[in-house]
């Protein structure tokens, strides 16, 4: 356990920068490896989620190494030439990691056992079971199709069209992958877009991904099997979801004015930034580029005035991540905010619905906890703050809640800073620069 408490904040100014975007490191390390010869990535963000999923790939039979120079260099086996690893699989707190391995694995002739962390081994497989299991692979999992399990990969893989049950990108992006080595055409039908930079990903490597419009507004993305995909060299872009801690901090803690360079500005994580705008918040994009495939900008914002909003349910796919640091910021704005269509948060790192309400309560905000959604009733100004939050291994719980006491009369604690190290090991000394006030309990 590292207890952690977060005092009252100088306003946070200047311009700073946010390690590179989690999904999008995974996604670059696991290409790398189905790649013939050697791809190179810079920016990589070197969490421990991406790290348990380098070691995993190294299993696997591709070889993983950081460089002097922090250029990340990953010698391709081709998409059907992984081998059988060793020893079990541990993911750590990652649900990336394991359920696109488990894509990848599920179309290789070979066992892999997977297992991760308590808050991993508690959450759902079953998503990434159903559909991997009609491709030809088996599973023996724990009860509710919980981690630990073993795969048998498929000698044979058939291609699947499967509609996605829940919009996951984790769940669209294994059966994408699985695809890779399967015969045919691998079909996922998406009702509602959830983050693709699996799809751009498998472009810039050289797979044939098409993207078309369904009947019934979704979309049907297609993957062609047996490519060979040719090796990359990538710059990972900044995570708009770390970008996110900072950016909240300079909207509530008076007088800050903040630039955040070099942040992922992909359409299907923006949620955050539509919502914030909504309320009133002063952000803008400047210098618009391309990386890695990927849109990516500088972000400008300072604090101010904002006003409570209701978040429509089908945005919860753009902004899933984002939803405890909304909270945050809702609580400091003048009104009422509904959150909507958040059944998916219960499935996160933790029941990250119920943390975040626990999480208020103990700050002296008033919010009402529905099975799907949130109401926060914000205070329009500084928070009371002064509480002890149960972080339940979840980095964004964890972060959002010492942002909160940034701007909070009294300090808050949060019980574990650990998890941080998981998606942002950079957190407390890049906040501290900029003016925060984050020290051990
Ligand atoms: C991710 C997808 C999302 C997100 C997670 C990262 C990804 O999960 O919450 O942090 O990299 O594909 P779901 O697919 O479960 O929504």
């Amino acid at each position: 356990m590292n207890p952690l408490i977060s005092s009252a904040a100088g306003p946070l100014k200047g311009t700073c920068a946010v390690p590179g975007d989690k999904s999008i490191s995974h996604r670059a390390l696991m290409l790398g490896a189905l790649a013939v010869g050697e791809s190179r990535v810079s920016g990589l963000l070197e969490g421990e989620d991406v790290l348990a999923t380098a070691a995993a790939l190294r299993a696997l039979g591709a070889t993983v190494e950081r460089g002097d120079d922090g250029v990340w260099r990953v010698q391709g086996v081709g998409v059907g030439g992984l081998a059988e690893p060793d020893a079990v699989l541990d993911l750590g707190n990652s649900g990336t990691a394991v359920r696109l391995l488990a894509g990848i694995c599920a179309s290789q002739g070979f066992t892999t056992f997977m297992t991760g962390d308590r808050s991993l081994c508690r959450r759902p497989m079953g998503r990434i079971i159903e559909p991997l299991e009609r491709m030809g692979a088996q599973f023996v999992a724990r009860s509710g199709g919980r981690l630990p399990f073993a795969l048998i990969g498929a000698a044979h893989p058939l291609p699947i069209e499967y509609r996605l049950p829940m919009p996951s990108a984790q769940v669209k992006s294994a059966v994408l992958l699985a695809g890779l080595n399967a015969p045919g055409e691998t079909r996922v039908v998406e009702p509602a877009p959830s983050r693709d930079h699996t799809e751009r990903m498998l472009r810039l490597f050289g797979a044939q991904v098409s993207v078309e419009a369904e009947a019934e507004g979704g979309s049907v993305i297609a993957v062609a099997g047996y490519p060979e995909l040719e090796p990359c060299t990538l710059t990972v872009p900044g995570d708009p979801s770390a970008a996110a801690f900072p950016l909240a901090a300079a909207l509530i803690v008076p007088g800050s004015d903040l630039v955040i360079r070099n942040v992922g500005v992909n359409p299907s994580r923006i949620g955050l930034l539509e919502t914030l705008r909504d309320m009133g918040a002063a952000i803008e994009m400047d210098s618009m580029r391309e990386e890695a495939g990927e849109p990516v900008a500088d972000i400008a914002v300072r604090a101010g005035p904002l006003r409570a909003v209701e978040v429509p349910a089908e945005r919860a796919p753009r902004m899933i991540d984002e939803y405890p640091i909304l909270s945050v910021v809702a609580a400091c704005a003048e009104g009422t905010t509904r959150l909507n269509g958040l059944a998916e948060l219960r499935v996160k790192e933790s029941d990250r619905l119920g943390a975040t309400a626990a999480g208020l309560r103990a700050a002296g905000v008033s919010v009402t906890e529905r099975d799907d959604g949130l109401d926060i009733v914000g205070r329009g100004g500084p928070l009371p703050g002064g509480g002890l939050v149960a972080t339940q291994l979840d980095h964004r719980i964890a972060m959002a809640f010492l942002t909160l006491g940034m701007a909070s009369e009294k300090p808050m604690t949060v019980d574990d800073g650990s998890m941080i190290a998981t998606s942002y090991p950079g957190f407390v000394a890049d906040m501290n620069a900029l003016g925060a006030c984050i020290a051990t309990h």
